[in-house]
């Protein structure tokens, strides 16, 4: 990408962030999930660039990926920012058994997205006014036909995707611009990172979210997003 696009592209982003976080003054505040993927740590230079007041939010499952713990340590020393740790409730979790029971069907595998993942983030959406993530149409099927700024029914939320029509030409220029630290997996055939026992590599023929729940015939999501 030329120089001169890429600051705009950037320079659009930092004001996307700036107005929906003036818009939300009264309103709740705003809130970014990160998985420190790509997508994410190039939202969370937005918001340290714009210097607005966002709560950054990542679910701590229990099941990150080691890498994943190190880059969310190089991000909050990197960005200058705490990110808020949300866990799941402990009561809860003894209650699902054995971790094996996720790959016995889709809907054990949900009970665990649902304790691990749902429940913490509704608690800490309760009473915001706008949630940020870093969905992009050309992530899957199921996101293609998303709006950039939307209501979401499921958690009552206007939930924003900045990056939604952002290519993945577009994301690797950016963060190879911004110098965001990047998860070491993706060298390591991970396109798109989860939980561990729920991701594998993918192969170049693959399609990018192959790896998430590969065992499964099912939309690939685990109820954060639509499917
Ligand atoms: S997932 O639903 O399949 O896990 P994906 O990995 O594509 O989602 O990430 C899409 C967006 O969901 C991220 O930009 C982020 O906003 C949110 N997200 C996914 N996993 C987490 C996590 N562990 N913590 C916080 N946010 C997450
Ligand atoms: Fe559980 Fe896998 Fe869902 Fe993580 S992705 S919460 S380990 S089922």
């Amino acid at each position: 990408m030329v120089l001169s696009r890429r600051v705009t592209v950037l320079d659009a982003l930092v004001r996307d962030i700036e107005a929906e976080v003036a818009a939300q003054t009264d309103a709740g505040g705003v809130v970014l999930t990160t998985s420190f993927s790509k997508e994410d740590q190039v939202l969370t230079w937005a918001v340290a660039e714009s210097g607005a007041e966002v709560d950054v939010v990542s679910l701590d499952t229990g099941f990150l990926f080691p890498a994943t713990v190190e880059t969310w340590k190089q991000s909050e020393a990197h960005f200058g920012l705490k990110v808020r740790s949300l866990k799941p409730d402990e009561e809860a979790v003894t209650g699902l058994g054995e971790l094996e029971r996720i790959y016995e069907g889709v809907d054990a595998r949900k009970q665990c997205c649902s304790v691990r993942k749902i429940q913490p983030l509704r608690k800490a959406l309760s009473g915001k006014g706008a949630w940020l993530t870093g969905l992009r149409r050309a992530q899957s099927p199921n996101r293609a036909s998303m709006e950039k700024r939307e209501h979401d029914a499921n958690w009552d939320i206007v939930k924003v995707h900045p990056l939604l029509e952002w290519d993945d030409a577009t994301l690797d220029a950016v963060v190879s611009a911004t110098g965001v630290p990047v998860n070491p997996l993706y060298k390591m055939g991970y396109p798109s990172i989860g939980c561990a026992p729920c991701t594998r590599p993918v192969l170049p023929h693959e399609n990018a979210r192959a790896g998430r729940w590969w065992w499964e015939q099912s939309s690939k999501e685990c109820g954060l997003h639509r499917g």
